[in-house]
């Protein structure tokens, strides 16, 4: 059965994880958590890109070989990942023989086919970022992309021949507009297709730390090129009968490749083109997100600005870290992080709204009902219409709305609050114990939905709640059950076992003090 098949970009390993490969490793796990929450099989992939010379230059400057340094860095990123509670499926290692052989196989099929020939290639060649330019590109006779001293390169290379395939882009766009998302981003694609595709360099003589052509071992394949491949080696392609990999045919085409908006072309053009030429069927969605700076200037090692999650970690705590990102700014757009607006939104909508809600609630339960939830189905006065206020939170779920999500969930938060500040049930004696009851289910219910949807984001507190509320197994087994039967009742109710009983626990978010400077 084909799963749903989620990708992050697969990180350069010449420098340690910051937040924004968290950012995007984060994202995907949200997406693939509400995948597996609304009951679709769900793969979810992550990686390292292990080879080319930058690679092999930071190694020779730390004296230890390349497969040292790759083994030490890509480390560093899964270790980030189980920190982060990152649930991906399989992480992909370009370094790995399973790789190669697949690299190998395309670039000789595509060979033999004629849409990878032999050529010389010349232009102004930018070491850091293993990119040609043309002149007309360059700025200040600097590379574009990093400021950085350029030189003049001649090459024996392979091309592929991705200026054959620029009208069937051109019509693959116009087939399918979800390909090319956010929508904002799909002109400057179709723009520069339709501006003319020459024919892209994909091997290099002069790189030894790379797939060798198999045919012409005096050439690697292009970085590049190696690197895209991996989507396709991590679903099974061509892989051995029998062998533990997955079924091709159960995870291909990719649903989402999920990128940083400066590698939007590679992904919306030159894969794509790959595919064709390969005769594969084409993902269904790049979606291509913004970039963060740091207190509004670009992260960068020599400015030392470059934000480590680890600190942010151990500081806020993994969940209220992953909800900031996403509650923040829209996902899509660029953003600003600032260590004081993630203090703020800790306390004020963590540890305030959302950790009074649940505070007060079970408290109040605790004491006037010895924890017993005293009904078994309510229906929820503060979400009117439940069923359209869940296919609201679905739709954006859908269309990667993060940050809608988060507001739809916030606004009835603040709901919820406001209705326990003028019920005032701890106001009310023993003989309102009715009124107290309703007070309180209504609390009790709206937090169950908020835990549920919360999930995603927050996976680790949000099960804590729902163990809190007396909920039984997993949220992300049990969850897709509620929010399934919240849209099949137009009058619908959320229900509660016979004598369910919430539990007083530590608060969920303790209120923090300010550290940032
Ligand atoms: O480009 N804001 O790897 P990379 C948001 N190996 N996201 C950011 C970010 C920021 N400031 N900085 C990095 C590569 N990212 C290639 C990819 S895929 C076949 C090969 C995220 O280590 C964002 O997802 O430079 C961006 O696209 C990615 O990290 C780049 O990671
Ligand atoms: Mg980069």
């Amino acid at each position: 059965m084909k799963k749903f098949y989620i990708t992050t970009p697969i990180y350069y390993v010449n420098d340690v994880p910051h937040i924004g490969h968290a950012y995007t490793t984060i994202a995907a796990d949200v997406l693939a958590r509400w995948k597996r929450l609304s009951g679709q099989p769900t793969f979810f992939l992550t990686g390292t890109d292990e080879h080319g010379a930058k690679i092999a230059q930071v190694a020779e400057a730390a004296k230890i070989s390349p497969q040292q340094l790759v083994d030490q860095v890509s480390r560093k990123f899964s270790d980030l990942w189980t920190t982060l509670t990152i649930s991906n499926d399989d992480f992909i290692r370009t370094s790995e023989e399973r790789h190669v052989k697949v690299v190998q196989a395309i670039f000789e099929t595509l060979k033999k086919k004629g849409d990878i020939y032999k050529g010389f290639y010349e232009d102004w060649y930018c070491l850091s970022d293993e990119t040609y330019f043309s002149e007309a590109d360059l700025v200040d006779k600097k590379c574009p992309q990093c400021g950085r001293d350029v030189n003049k390169l001649k090459e024996e290379s392979y091309f592929f021949k991705l200026s054959k395939y620029e009208k069937p882009l051109l019509d693959f766009y116009a087939a399918h507009p979800a390909f090319l998302s956010p929508k904002n981003r799909a002109n400057e694609i179709i723009n520069f297709v339709k501006s003319g595709l020459r024919d892209l360099s994909v091997s290099r003589s002069r790189v030894k730390w790379g797939v060798p052509v198999p045919s012409d071992p005096a050439h690697v394949v292009y970085v590049w090129f190696d690197a895209l491949i991996n989507y396709v080696t991590a679903a099974g392609f061509k892989a051995e009968r029998g062998s533990s990999k997955p079924d091709f045919a159960d995870l291909w085409p990719a649903d989402v490749h999920l990128v940083g908006k400066e590698i939007f072309r590679f992904h919306a053009v030159i894969w794509p083109a790959m595919l064709m030429a390969l005769e594969l069927p084409l993902p269904l969605k790049v979606f291509a997100h913004g970039w963060w700076t740091v207190e509004g200037t670009k992260m960068s090692k020599s400015l030392g600005n470059v934000v480590d999650p680890h600190t942010m970690v151990a500081e806020y705590g993994v969940d209220p870290f992953r909800y900031f990102l996403f509650r923040e700014v829209p996902f899509g757009s660029d953003g600003d992080f600032s260590e004081k607006s993630l203090l703020g939104r800790y306390n004020s909508e963590l540890a305030n709204n959302l950790g009074n809600l649940v505070q007060r609630s079970v408290t109040i339960l605790v004491k006037n009902f010895d924890g017993v939830i005293p009904v078994t189905s309510h229906t929820s006065v503060l979400m009117g219409d439940g069923k359209a206020w869940v296919a609201g939170i679905r739709r954006d779920f859908e269309a990667l709305a993060f940050g809608d999500v988060l507001e739809s969930a916030f606004s009835l938060m603040i709901k919820t609050n406001k209705f326990i500040d003028e019920k005032a049930p701890w106001k009310l004696g023993i003989d309102q114990k009715k009124e107290l009851a309703q007070v309180l289910v209504e609390c009790v219910a709206v937090l169950k939905v908020l835990s549920v949807v919360l999930s995603p984001f927050m996976p680790t507190k949000m099960q804590e709640l729902w163990v809190g509320l007396g909920e039984k197994g997993l949220i992300e087994q049990e969850g897709g059950a509620l929010l399934a039967a919240l849209e099949r009742e137009p009058a619908f109710s959320i229900s509660f076992e016979a004598g369910q009983t919430v539990k007083k626990g530590d608060p969920l978010f303790m209120r923090k003090g300010g550290r940032w400077k």
